[in-house]
């Protein structure tokens, strides 16, 4: 079991899901190998919902990380788990090609993609016509 599968389980005991009863746990290591976790937090208001991923991205990116090197998500799935659009549009940011994204499940089963595989024609800051 790789330490970013085990830290990705742990922080999915900590998901706040009342509402859906999914637990998703995330971890990441970012270009200097600091680590992170995360887990979805709902709310009573749904649409406030944050994902795993994008708990784990945040905490990362606040305190001062830009470049996640490898990601890894969990869930109780039958397969490995499938991110969000939302997120994988925040994964496209902060990973580029070289980046590994591990899609896990309980059971050990893992499908280790690129976020191009995840989210081709990501809108990026490429795209605003050099007008950022
Ligand atoms: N969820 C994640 O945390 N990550 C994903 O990529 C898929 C969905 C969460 C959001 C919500 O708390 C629950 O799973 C059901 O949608």
């Amino acid at each position: 079991m790789s330490d970013l599968q085990t830290l990705a389980e742990k922080a999915r005991s900590n998901a706040y899901v009342p509402y859906s009863k999914f637990q998703v746990g995330a971890s990441l290591e970012t270009e200097d190998g600091t680590v992170f976790t995360g887990a979805n937090i709902e709310n009573a208001s749904y649409g406030l919902t944050n994902c795993a991923e994008r708990t784990a991205i945040f905490k990362a990116m606040s305190e001062g990380h830009r470049k996640i090197k490898k990601l890894y998500v969990t869930a109780d799935t039958d397969g490995p788990v499938s991110p969000c659009g939302a997120c994988r549009q925040v994964i496209a940011e902060f990973m580029d090609s070289t980046g590994e994204v591990i899609l896990g499940n309980l059971k050990g089963e893992t499908r280790t993609v690129t976020i191009a595989t995840l989210l081709p024609g990501a809108f990026e800051a490429g795209d605003m016509n050099d007008k950022q």
